[in-house]
């Protein structure tokens, strides 16, 4: 067999599967990577032979081990630090994603974009001040538009992008009025997106976790609220991380080549 440095490619084994690839290797870029369901995604994307980019934002810590357990595994991946709030921070951010490619992959483009980070409300209608409202805007869907424009030059023609959205786009639940109305606007950026990015062959869809026990939010509270949630999922549980880590990356590669402009709803059945 041909040496790898001799055939200009990225060769990598996935230990996983023992499975030799000689391709290109591709590249997700998984914001919120530190913890939750962005940890899920990309462990998963990393088992599925992909080099992982996450990012954090106060976490470094989670965000390394979730890289160190990749690199054991022997896959590839690097962090980034970044606030989807901080909407001119994206720039230098952007130089530093181009850098990492260079430096660590030897590409000037990565293929698959998670927008995944965001933060939850627990506040009903007449409690929501306009500081909460605004930094809601700003991270679960202002960051989201801009974070995308920024990267897009970065992301190959015939890419993707994955916004991670909510069942609360769909269905109501008192004390998120803001957070849900902003996921139903993602939705809608969503397929603009698809639209105006089409000419480059960009898959944009949404995806839209029902009830998952993570830290999101402060958590999915005590027992009966847990039980309640429950009976209210045709699958009977609250969903883990993994239900949601597992589908994303099996989105990313050409299995689901035409699937485009489409919110999946992936929430064991929750409130149908
Ligand atoms: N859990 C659910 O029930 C549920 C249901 C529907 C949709 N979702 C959506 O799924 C996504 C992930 O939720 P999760 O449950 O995994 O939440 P999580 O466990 O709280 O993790 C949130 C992740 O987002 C990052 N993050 C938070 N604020 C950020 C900011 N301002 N800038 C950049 N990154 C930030 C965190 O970074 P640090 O670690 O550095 O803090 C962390 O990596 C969110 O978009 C959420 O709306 C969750």
């Amino acid at each position: 067999m041909m040496q790898a440095e001799s055939m200009d490619i990225c060769m990598y084994q996935n230990i996983n599967n023992m499975t030799t690839i000689n391709e290109q290797q591709k590249i997700v870029l998984v914001t919120g990577g530190s913890r939750g369901i962005g940890r899920s995604i990309a462990l998963n994307a990393a088992k599925r032979g992909l080099g992982v980019i996450l990012t954090y934002n106060n976490q470094a810590q989670s965000a390394q081990e979730v890289i160190n357990e990749i690199i054991t595994s022997g896959g590839k991946a690097v962090s980034l630090q970044l606030d989807t709030g901080n909407i001119p921070s994206f720039v230098e951010f952007v130089k530093q994603v181009a850098l990492t490619l260079r430096r660590d992959w030897n590409r000037e483009n990565f293929d698959y974009l998670i927008n995944n980070a965001g933060i939850g409300q627990r506040s009903l209608i007449q409690d929501t001040t306009e500081e909460i409202f605004d930094e809601l805007v700003n991270i679960n869907l202002k960051g989201v538009f801009f974070l995308t424009k920024n990267l897009i030059p970065l992301i190959v023609d015939g890419g993707q992008i994955i916004n991670i959205s909510s069942g609360l786009a769909r269905f109501a639940f008192p004390g998120s009025a803001v957070y849900g109305a902003l996921k139903a606007a993602l939705e809608g950026l969503t397929r603009y997106f698809a639209k105006e990015y089409a000419i480059r062959k960009i898959r944009v869809n949404s995806v839209a976790p029902g009830a998952i026990d993570t830290e999101f939010g402060g958590g999915k509270g005590n027992e009966e609220h847990r039980n309640q949630i429950a009976s209210a999922t045709a699958l009977g549980r609250l969903g883990v991380a993994d239900d949601i880590g597992l589908f994303v990356a099996s989105m990313l590669s050409d299995d689901s080549r035409f699937v485009n402009a489409q919110r999946i709803e992936i929430g064991g059945g929750i409130m149908i």
